[in-house]
C-alpha cells in the first residue's frame, strides 16, 4: 500500500549556460519506471485544478515545465502539497494515491510521464470509492 511517504521530489540534472539552460530526464534513472506514455497540460486559466483522481496501476512523474502549480498527494490518512515551479523538478507519484493539480499559474505548462497507456478504467474518480479502497487494503 502506497502512502505519500513514497512521493519523492526528484531535482534533475542540469546545464546552466548563458545561451539558455538544459535539463533531462530518463526512462528508469530520474524517471523511476517505464515510460509509455506522455502527456501535457497548457491552455489552463490562471488559478484552475484538474485531475482529482487516483490511478490503479498508473505511476506518475510530473515536471513543471514552465509557470507553477501545485500538486496535492493524499494517502487516505494524510495530506502534502507540492509547489512545482522550476523545470529542473520532477515529482514521482506512485499509483495508489489521491492527487490533485491545483492552482496552475497563466501559461503553465505540466508535463507528465506515465508508467502506462492510457485506460480509463485504471481511474478512480470518487474520493469515497479511494477511500474504501485504501480502508481495505486493495490499493
Ligand atoms: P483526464 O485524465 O480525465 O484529465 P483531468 O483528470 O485533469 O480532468 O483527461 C481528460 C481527457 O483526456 C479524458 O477524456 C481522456 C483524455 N486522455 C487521453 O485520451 N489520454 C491520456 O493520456 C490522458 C491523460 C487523457
Amino acid at each position: 500500500m502506497k502512502s505519500i511517504e513514497d512521493v519523492k521530489l526528484i531535482e534533475l540534472p542540469k546545464f546552466l549556460d548563458a545561451r539558455g539552460n538544459l535539463s533531462f530526464a530518463e526512462n528508469n534513472m530520474q524517471i523511476p519506471f517505464e515510460i509509455k506514455r506522455t502527456y501535457w497540460i497548457y491552455d489552463v486559466p490562471g488559478g484552475e485544478s484538474r485531475g482529482a483522481h487516483a490511478y490503479l496501476k498508473n505511476n506518475e512523474f510530473i515536471i513543471a515545465l514552465s509557470g507553477a502549480f501545485d500538486v496535492i498527494v493524499d494517502d487516505g490518512q494524510q495530506k502534502k502539497k507540492y509547489t512545482l515551479n522550476r523545470s529542473y523538478y520532477g515529482l514521482y507519484v506512485p499509483a495508489g494515491l489521491w492527487r490533485e493539480i491545483e492552482n496552475f499559474s497563466t501559461n503553465s505548462l505540466a508535463l507528465e510521464f506515465g508508467s502506462e497507456h492510457y485506460d480509463k478504467a485504471d481511474y478512480i474518480r470518487k474520493y469515497d470509492e479511494f477511500l474504501k479502497l485504501k480502508s481495505d487494503g486493495k490499493i
